[in-house]
């Protein structure tokens, strides 16, 4: 039996969270229907992930998703779940052009977007800067890194970060750079289990992994990943639904209906030409 969550959190229980030895769950979703489907579960953070830009929209990479979309989907979020904890992601170069722009950016998911939190990739000098700057206005900032999407091109492929010793020890700095800056939460993606492992005990925030080992304080997946919308899945998803194939079987036998001239049966007529 599904327990809907009817629970405001914030950045404070998550830490609570990893003190505890409790699990986080993340997923991301994008639109209004999905988040009511989470929004029914124990899900305790909803992502509106630039994701987007791949599972929803249809791009190459993340790289074409605008502010607007994710304030547009955020929302839409938000409607679908009012109560949920939900952070929304940074576009590419919305935070890179200066911390005024970022502010003004995270600043605009909070308020247009209706998320709690935002996140940013990366943990170069300018991305501490940026944390810093968003944290400074009150605004709580989700860290992520690894295999960040954005840093696709410079990493040459989706490829696992952070198996040399050299970017082993980077990661680790870096992590505890984020969270100096004044990070609540660090994603962490496409690295070994070990080293995701000792970022999660060296930091006193929770990470939380995809494709990161079973050591992360949480675990994040994509929507349309878990539920089996996507035909090709790095070997870290966990498929637990084939829903595109429900979806097309459902699909096929409405048309089929139609065609037959079985849909509507007078029962789906609203109003019969015999109750004239
Ligand atoms: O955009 C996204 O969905 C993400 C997750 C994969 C962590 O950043």
């Amino acid at each position: 039996m599904i327990k809907a969550a009817n629970k405001a959190v914030n950045q404070a229980d998550f830490m609570l969270m990893k003190q505890q030895g409790k699990k986080i769950a993340m997923i991301t979703a994008y639109d209004y229907a999905t988040a009511k489907c989470v929004a029914a579960t124990e899900m305790d953070i909803i992502l509106v992930g630039d994701s987007l830009g791949m599972v929803v929209l249809g791009y190459e990479d993340t790289l074409q998703v605008k502010m607007e979309d994710i304030i547009s989907h955020a929302a839409a979020v938000r409607r679908g779940a009012p109560e949920a904890f939900i952070i929304a992601d940074m576009p590419y170069l919305s935070y890179h052009l200066g911390d005024e722009a970022a502010k003004a950016n995270a600043a605009a998911l909070i308020v247009k977007g209706k998320a709690n939190a935002v996140k940013l990739e990366g943990g170069s000098a300018s991305r501490l800067a940026a944390i810093r700057a968003i944290v400074d206005i009150e605004i709580p900032v989700c860290a992520h890194l690894g295999l960040t999407p954005q840093s696709v091109h410079r990493f040459g492929g989706y490829k696992v970060q952070g198996k040399s010793p050299e970017e082993h020890e980077e990661l680790l700095v870096q992590a505890q750079e984020v969270q100096r800056a004044g990070a609540f939460m660090l994603v962490l993606e496409g690295i070994p289990e070990q080293l995701g492992k000792e970022i999660s005990e060296a930091l006193s925030i929770p990470t939380i992994g995809i494709g990161a080992g079973r050591f992360t304080d949480g675990q994040v997946l994509v929507y349309h990943d878990l539920l089996g919308y996507n035909a090709q899945l790095p070997k870290f998803v966990k498929r637990y639904a084939e829903l595109q194939k429900l979806s097309s079987e459902a699909i096929q036998a409405y048309l089929q209906e139609v065609k037959d001239g079985i849909f509507p049966s007078q029962e789906h007529t609203y109003y019969p030409i015999d109750k004239l």
